[in-house]
């Protein structure tokens, strides 16, 4: 379970509130969509649960830790139940999809044996056992997130956090990417993912939350939101043009 209770925080070296008194609880096996306009606090938000940025005032929970009172030294064990996927895969170039994904599992001193075993298991998963011998450079933009995604998943980590996993990718990729989150969640995984792209959530039936100006303005379960009007200015503005245009 992730949970924030009144939650506020600003960086400290230029004062920019990211956070405003944020209250919102994820439960353990949800799939939850963060959306909102550029600077709206979504990365922020993202931060603050990977420990990464320390919140004013407020409290939160990730699993069994409360962020507020962690221990520099619990951050890790923290960040192992953590998968995180990035917009720009930070893959390792110099070693193979094999290495990329087992590297993690190395980290922690893992037996080859076991390690073998699971990165095969994650790779058939994401559907690129294939290409474990390849290096990033010789994959497509969408193979490429899909081995950062088995990376992510290779702790089999409790919660799958993403900040704009598609952002580089074209409408069909970003629906498949989406697809194996789903299936990720259907494995029992918590996903929490942050995007612009409203079509693609809407092409899902999972909880969206809007965050704007640091405050979570509004919240909507799954199988609620098909037919809401979901925006935010930027998207608002950008819906009018084209239909002006068009
Ligand atoms: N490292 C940082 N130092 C100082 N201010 C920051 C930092 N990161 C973000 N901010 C500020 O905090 C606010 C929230 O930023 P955040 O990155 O969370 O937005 P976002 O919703 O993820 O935006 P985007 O969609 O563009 O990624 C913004 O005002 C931003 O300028
Ligand atoms: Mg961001």
């Amino acid at each position: 379970m992730i949970e924030f209770k009144n939650v506020s925080m600003k960086y400290k070296t230029n004062g920019a509130i990211a956070l405003d008194d944020v209250n919102v609880r994820i439960d353990d096996g949800e799939f939850v969509f963060i959306v909102g306009a550029s600077g709206a606090g979504k990365s922020s938000f993202l931060n603050v649960i990977m420990g990464q940025e320390k919140v004013d005032s407020g409290i939160v929970k990730v699993g069994p830790y409360s962020l507020t009172t962690i221990k520099r030294r619990e951050l890790p064990y923290l960040r192992r139940r953590l998968g995180i996927v990035f917009q720009d895969f930070r893959l390792i170039p110099k070693m193979t999809v094999y290495d990329n994904v087992a590297f993690a599992l190395r980290v922690i001193g893992l037996g080859e044996k076991k390690i073998t075993k699971r990165v095969r298991y994650v790779l058939k998963l994401v559907d690129l056992a294939s290409k474990s011998d390849c290096f990033p450079n010789q994959l497509s933009q969408g193979e490429r997130q899909r081995v950062a995604i088995a990376r992510a998943l290779v702790n089999n980590p409790s919660i799958i956090i993403a900040d704009e996993p598609t952002g580089n990718l074209d409408p069909v990729l970003s629906n498949d990417i989406m697809s194996l989150f789903d299936k990720i969640n259907a494995l029992g995984a918590t996903v929490v993912v942050v995007t612009h792209d409203l079509e693609l959530v809407h092409q899902f039936d999972h909880r969206i939350v809007t965050i704007e100006e640091g405050k979570i303005v509004s919240d909507i379960p799954a199988r609620a939101n098909r037919n809401e009007d979901v925006s935010f200015a930027s998207a608002e503005t950008e819906t009018k043009e084209e239909s002006e245009n068009g």
